[in-house]
């Protein structure tokens, strides 16, 4: 995903190239975050330019285009303010167009950097446009540099802090941001909402203040309270035009290392770090101060303030404490988690909201895959949908294959890449083939794909990551946007894929009237999952609690599924086989009389997915079958299903319910949990598992 990083010296002597190397250093340590494109801005020689270089591809390729520039790299620079970028596309294809930093006109006037989406870009955008404004990029973002220079060019007397508060009250939607300006030579303005940002701190002396005050707005009748509270972004009346002048900063800010006395910190060298993740500034400094939702940074002539935007509500912090970081930079990127996988977990409400986002209107029950939407009517002509993966990925298609045949009505087969090339499985041109992949560069989907593409099939892609060989290769596709996934061990990619072949199937039946009511059941639906995935995950004291007591020591574990639940079972079980390395296997409910049932006995572990669908009264007699044998099943079941006499199961793992066809993204959730107790349990580097590797890129 996107990130930020951005550099501020003040009274310590930096060249050009030193500058330029902080920057490109600091954004090759976002790298692991996933992106497709990277930029920055600098000042140039004359004073109030600025010089933005950006690229397309890796960083390297980005020091490669800086290297080539005609810069005095020699050049001393006392106070600069310098912020990069790498960009996760969003709105936009990777482009040099589209990359950051984004100007607000030829002349570079006001300069940003933006993570996040501005969900009103287009009712902004017609506003600028019908002001005279021509946006030359297809980024959301372009219309916060416009939004600043339209403001600024009303009134150039606001400071840098009241413009941004003024932009501020135009934008929804979610955003991390940096702004420089050639209007505020050396000064940076950063903010977030729903977006990280942090800023570290370096100077020689020691600080003198481990908090920063935060300086609100008046609680008053003032012109801009008024403004906080009736934003008029996205009507289309003027408010652009509002000002609420004579609003000059009038509270007392201190800078980071006053000692009480003005004259003596504003003579204080230091240094900024700004970026969206600590993994790029603790390298720098340790001291690093969390800016939260709302908070707008200011640093100016070595002083740094947060302000806010609104008067002070009850129970919120009057400061931001500076917090000394002794982590070693891998701990830092796991945050408070032990290891990527249980991140990753714990992030799902996080990731599957981020599939949806943009996509799926609740409010008017439309889904819109702009990646499908001009091919959408070839495919709905399509004889045969084949979806084709391997691993964690061919689980979602199974997941999904029924809602897919439920909704649209054409057959849908469903292949194991490595299979399906083996048999050269005959395609045709009226086919169209799926490829869903995390990485988008495993080695049997890719093959798979060339073969479909040489017999003229139509494919689509289901891809995490953006601008890899599956993304580019495919016809079309959805980006599943759930962030750059590290663990070896597939989760959060599972849900996000499930929830894009969901929203794909919603998508092709968009014109049936006859499937209106499911289509809005699963849609509701849709909309609880990230939530109810937070509920799901406050079982982990209790799944830890089983893993310790009663299945850390077993050789092997059988999952029973039926109907939805059979891929999640098949899931469950590779997790548990791949980082805990004990024997598992997912089976079909209805297959274990016919053979399976001879393991079970009082000894093998049987976890069963008995959440309430259609198929409920199958899976019940399957547990019945195997308590008739001594057996005594794990259940995961729906919240307050009494299925059974609580003392003839191991556990009840209780979780919501939702519709039949969203069910498994809650009972996976689970079970990705048990694998990753056994795994912790058992002392296996539960991120890297013997023999297996992120990225599958050979046959
Ligand atoms: C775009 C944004 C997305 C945002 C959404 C809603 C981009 C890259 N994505 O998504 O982050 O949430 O608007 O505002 O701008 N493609 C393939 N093969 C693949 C995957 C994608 O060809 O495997 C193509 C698509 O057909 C499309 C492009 O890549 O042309 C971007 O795909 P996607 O990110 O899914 O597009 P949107 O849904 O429009
Ligand atoms: O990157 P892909 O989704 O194409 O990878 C496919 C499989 O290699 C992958 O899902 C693998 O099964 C995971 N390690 C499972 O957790």
């Amino acid at each position: 995903m996107c990130g930020i990083f951005g550099y501020v010296n003040y009274l310590v002597d930096r060249s050009r190239g030193e500058i330029i190397d902080t920057i490109l250093e600091g954004l090759q340590a976002l790298e692991y975050r996933g992106y497709d494109s990277s930029g920055i801005a600098i000042d140039g020689d004359v004073p109030g330019e600025t010089t933005i270089i950006k690229r397309v591809g890796k960083v390297r390729v980005l020091k490669e285009e800086v290297a080539s520039r005609d810069l005095d790299r020699a050049k001393i620079f006392n106070t600069h303010a310098a912020i990069a970028h790498t960009r996760w596309a969003t709105h936009g294809s990777p482009l040099t167009a589209n990359c950051h930093p984004i100007a607000s006109d030829e002349a570079h006037e006001f300069v940003v950097i933006h993570n996040g989406i501005i969900t009103n870009y287009k009712a902004l955008k017609a506003l600028l446009e019908s002001k005279g404004m021509v946006f030359v990029t297809e980024t959301d973002t372009e219309c916060i540099a416009k939004l600043f220079k339209h403001i600024y060019d009303q009134s150039p007397e606001l400071d840098f802090t009241q413009l941004t508060k003024q932009v501020l009250y135009e934008l929804e939607g979610s955003y991390g941001l940096l702004v420089r300006s050639s209007h505020y030579p050396n000064e940076v303005c950063a903010t977030r909402k729903g977006s990280p940002l942090l800023v570290g701190v370096k100077t020689a002396k020691r600080l003198k203040m481990d908090f920063v005050d935060v300086e609100y707005e008046k609680p008053s009748g003032s012109a801009s309270a008024a403004a906080a509270t009736t934003p008029l972004a996205g009507t289309g009346t003027s408010s652009l035009l509002r000002l609420d002048g004579g609003q000059l900063r009038s509270s007392v800010s201190r800078a980071v290392v006053t000692s009480g006395n003005e004259e003596e910190s504003s003579l204080t060298p230091i240094e900024y770090f700004l970026a969206s993740d600590p993994s790029s500034v603790v390298r720098h400094t340790k001291k690093l101060l969390f800016l939260e939702d709302d908070d707008i940074v200011h640093i100016h002539e070595g002083e740094l303030h947060i302000h806010r935007a609104k008067s002070r509500q009850a129970g919120e912090a009057a400061t931001r404490e500076i917090q000394t970081f002794e982590m070693e930079l891998n701990e830092l990127m796991k945050g408070s988690y032990n290891h990527f996988m249980q991140k990753e977990i714990f992030e799902q409400p996080d990731s599957t909201f981020n599939t949806m986002r943009g996509r799926v209107d609740f409010s008017s029950g439309k889904v819109t895959l702009g990646g499908l939407s001009q091919w959408l009517p070839l495919i709905k002509r399509s004889r045969r949908l084949i979806m084709i993966a391997c691993g964690t990925s061919y689980h979602s298609c199974l997941a999904t294959r029924a809602l897919l045949e439920e909704l649209n009505e054409i057959p849908v087969a469903v292949e194991l890449a490595s299979d399906f090339l083996d048999r050269r499985s005959p395609v045709f041109r009226d086919d169209v083939c799926i490829f869903v992949s995390q990485s988008g560069e495993t080695a049997d989907s890719m093959l798979a794909l060339k073969y479909c593409l040489e017999r003229g099939a139509i494919t689509i892609g289901i891809v995490n990551s953006v601008g890899s060989s599956i993304s580019r290769q495919t016809h079309c596709g959805v980006h599943i946007n759930a962030g750059p996934e590290i663990g070896v061990a597939s989760t959060k990619a599972y849900t996000s894929q499930y929830i894009a072949l969901v929203m794909f199937a919603l998508c092709l039946s968009n014109d049936s009237v006859s499937r209106a009511d499911r289509r809005r059941e699963i849609i509701e639906a849709l909309q609880k999952i990230p939530e109810q995935i937070q509920t799901v995950l406050k079982l982990e004291g209790q799944i830890k609690e089983l893993c310790d007591k009663s299945l850390n020591h077993q050789k092997s574990l059988l999952l029973l599924g039926r109907g939805y639940q059979y891929a999640t079972a098949l899931e469950g079980a590779l997790k548990i086989k791949e980082i805990s390395y004990m024997h598992s296997e997912g089976v079909l409910a209805g297959e274990l009389k016919h053979g399976v049932l001879a393991l079970v006995d009082e000894e093998l572990p049987i976890i069963a997915l008995v959440t309430r669908d259609s198929l409920f009264p199958k899976v019940m007699s399957a547990i019945e079958q195997v308590i008739a044998r001594s057996g005594k099943p794990v259940v995961i079941c729906n919240t307050g299903d009494s299925i059974l006499d609580k003392s003839k199961l191991l556990a009840a793992l209780e979780v919501p319910l939702t519709v039949d066809c969203l069910q498994g993204l809650l009972n996976v959730v689970p079970l990705q949990l048990i694998s990753y107790w056994l795994a912790v349990n058992r002392g296996i580097d539960v991120d890297f598992p013997r023999n297996l590797a992120k990225s599958v890129t050979v046959e």
